[in-house]
Parts: C-alpha cells; structure tokens; sequence
C-alpha cells in the first residue's frame, strides 16, 4: 500500500482507538504534537504527512511562544493532559526573538513538560561516516533545576543539585545502552571543579565495578572532551553526563556530524510517555522561507516509532528513507537548494518504495 493511500490519520484524532495499520481490536497509538515557533510547525508539517503514512492517530497542541502569545502561559493545561494521555509525544522547537529573556518564556514551558513527564534520559545520537556517537543527557536535575533567584545583595545565582538517586538513574541508562550496543561508556563531569561532579563520579564508578563490570568504562573531564568531540569523534562510543554538560556536547556533536538539521533526540523516563524532539530550536533566522531541514524533525519520529511506540522496523524504515531522501534532496544547511517540503517529499517517496518492494 503507498504511503498516500495510508493518508487517514489525522482524521482520526475524533476516533483515535481504530487502528489501521496494525488491525482492527488492535487499541491505536495516539501522539500528543506540539509544532511549537519558528520553524518548528514548517518541520512538523512534514512530521505529520509520516503520522499519517503509517497510520498514527494525533492532535495538536499549543505550546511555547504562541501558547504565550494567546494564553499567557507556555505550558497550558490542556496541553499537559493531552502529552500524559498520550502514547508518546512528538515537539519541534519552541522559542520567539521577542520573548528572549522575558520573565515568562518559552523554553520554561518546554522545561517544565520535561519534569512533569519524568523523562529524565535524554538520547542524542549522532552519526555520520566513521562516527556513531550516543549522548545520554540527564535531563530533569542539575544546573537547569537547582535553586535559582537573586539574593538580597542584588546577586543572581543558579545551583548545581543531584542527588543520589537522581545519578543512579542516568547512570543506570548509560550502561545499559552501551550494553546493547557492545560499547563503551564515558561518563563526562567536571570532578576537578565541581563538588556534584564528585558524586556524578563517584556513583557511576561504583556501579560500574559492581553492577556493569563487562562494560568498558572511562571519565573524561567535560572541556578537553569537547575537544575530542571535534578532533576524534571516531574514538566515542555512549556518553553519560550531566543537563548542562549535555545540552552543549550535544550541539557539538551534531556540528560534527552533518550539524542541527540532521539531530533528533528523544527523551525518556521509567513509565508514561516519552518526549521526541530535535536537538535544534526554533531557528528563528530561517523561519517562515520553507527552507529549514526537516530530518532531524523526521528522525525524531523514528525514535518516537522505535522507543515510544514499539514500531521498531518501522523506526528502521523510516530512518532508511531519511538517509534516501537526503541524497537527492538537501536543503541550504546541506548546501542544497531543496525546500523543506522537497525533502518531506523524498523521504514520503522513498517509504512508499521500501514498502512496494
Ligand atoms: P537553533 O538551534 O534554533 O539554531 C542554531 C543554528 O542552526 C541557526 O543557524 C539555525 O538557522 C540552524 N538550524 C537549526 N535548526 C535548523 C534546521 N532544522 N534546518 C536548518 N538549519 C537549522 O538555536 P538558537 O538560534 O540558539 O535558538 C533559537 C531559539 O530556539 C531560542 O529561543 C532557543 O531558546 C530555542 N531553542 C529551542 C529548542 C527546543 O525547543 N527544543 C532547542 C534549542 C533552542
Ligand atoms: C535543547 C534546548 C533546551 C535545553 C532549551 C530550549 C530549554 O537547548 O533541548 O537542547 O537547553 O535543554
Ligand atoms: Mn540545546
């Protein structure tokens, strides 16, 4: 069946229990989409065509900037119980120019949902020839969520905090994906500054001994191994560190690899839905030209289809057509002319052509 000839699904959203692609009785998947600013509903319009291909029920909410702009929160209820509802939840990018710095913002809300769904792994692979990098970001604690304010002498300030557990956790997620890639683990921290870098270090060099002694372990203090990012990527295998830490070494990592247009992320907790996501924002410089890279919005939905929704030769499937696509349509980022719709085309065709096969 073409990709085309699936196209029913956002209908669904007033029916979203009927499932097509895996059979009638068969209960449907349901992603709660959050297009966000920017270029962010330019990218997930091409997000949606590939719902729609393999028959996945969704509905869309506000959030971010525009949610701001209408509602005066980033976060609306609304969109909230719709996200925990959901089977999974699939986010572009949130962030408006004029909002930068404002007390209420954009990002809080995209923070917030964070915490509130628990997803507390965060995976950023990045590829290309010779590279097959896996950041594992701690994505609910740390410098992002320690106590912030501004003390009575004027003085702002933002905490480090971790808690034991919270290290656990993550560290737990690290060794098992580098278990199952047969890899190796490096833990990123700052021990010879930070004083939670000595317990980041700390926990996950005892649980490396006693729990994970067959997979390969090695720390690396964060700015040199900024450096190995851009000067050895061949050399990474999985990484484990902290939000900050992460956020940063995850830009990088995606320069290095074909850069933001080609990073996809998806962020995960114990239970409930996880959180699929580009690494890149909302690109305002490009937003509304029909030009910005839709595959890292595209392989988001593979990560969404593998870890959210159990679809695992789906997610292969549509991660094959993406790499297809991208050698005959690149956008500018690539140094192509192709259009963000151009490449939601390609990759629309070359998944009717793997299943026609
Ligand atoms: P950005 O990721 O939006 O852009 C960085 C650079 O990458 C720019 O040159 C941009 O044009 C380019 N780029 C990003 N995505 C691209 C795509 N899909 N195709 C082609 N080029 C692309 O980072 P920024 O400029 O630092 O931030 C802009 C806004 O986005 C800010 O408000 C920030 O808070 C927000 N932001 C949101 C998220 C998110 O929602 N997950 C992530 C990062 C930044
Ligand atoms: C990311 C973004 C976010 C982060 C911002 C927008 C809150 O940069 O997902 O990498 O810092 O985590
Ligand atoms: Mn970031």
């Amino acid at each position: 069946m073409s990709a085309s000839a699936l196209h029913l699904a956002h209908e669904d959203t007033t029916n979203p229990r009927d499932d097509v692609s895996q059979g009638s009785g068969v209960a449907m998947s349901h992603v709660a989409v959050l297009p966000g600013d920017g270029v962010g509903p330019e990218v997930m319009a091409q997000a949606v065509r590939v719902l729609d291909a393999f028959g996945i029920g969704y509905s869309e909410h506000a959030f971010g900037g525009n949610a701001i702009l209408a509602q005066g929160t980033p976060l609306p209820e609304e969109t909230l119980a719709a996200c925990r509802a959901a089977d999974a939840v699939l986010l572009a990018a949130v962030g408006l120019p004029e909002l930068e710095g404002q007390p209420v913002r954009p990002e809080q809300g995209l923070l917030g949902l964070r915490k509130e769904l628990g997803v507390y792994a965060n995976l950023r692979p990045a590829r290309a020839a010779g590279i097959d990098i896996m950041i594992v970001r701690e994505l609910v604690g740390g410098l992002y969520f320690g106590e912030k304010g501004i003390r009575e002498d004027g003085t702002w300030f933002d905490t480090c905090e971790y808690s034991r557990p919270e290290v656990e956790r993550i560290a737990r997620r690290g060794f098992e994906i580098a278990e199952a890639r047969a890899g190796r683990l490096t833990s990123v921290d700052k021990v010879n500054v930070m004083h939670t870098s000595r317990l980041w270090r700390d926990v996950v060099t005892q649980m490396g001994s006693s729990q994970y002694p067959d997979v390969p372990l090695d720390h690396a203090l964060v700015d040199s191994f900024a450096m190995t990012i851009v000067q050895a990527p061949e050399t990474i295998d999985t990484v484990v560190t902290e939000n900050t830490f992460g956020d940063i070494l995850s830009d990088i990592a995606a320069a290095v690899t074909g850069g933001l247009g080609l990073a996809a992320s998806a962020s995960l907790g114990d239970d409930g839905p996880g959180l699929f996501e580009p690494v890149h924002g909302s690109a305002p410089q490009i937003a509304g030209r029909g030009i910005a890279n839709p595959a890292a919005m595209l392989r988001s939905v593979a990560l969404l289809l593998d870890h959210g929704l159990g679809r695992t030769a789906d997610a292969a499937a549509l991660e094959r057509a993406v790499d297809t696509a991208l050698e005959s349509a690149s956008t500018p980022d690539l140094g192509g002319t192709s259009t963000t719709s151009d490449v939601g085309d390609a990759v629309l065709r070359a998944l009717d052509s793997a299943r026609t096969l």
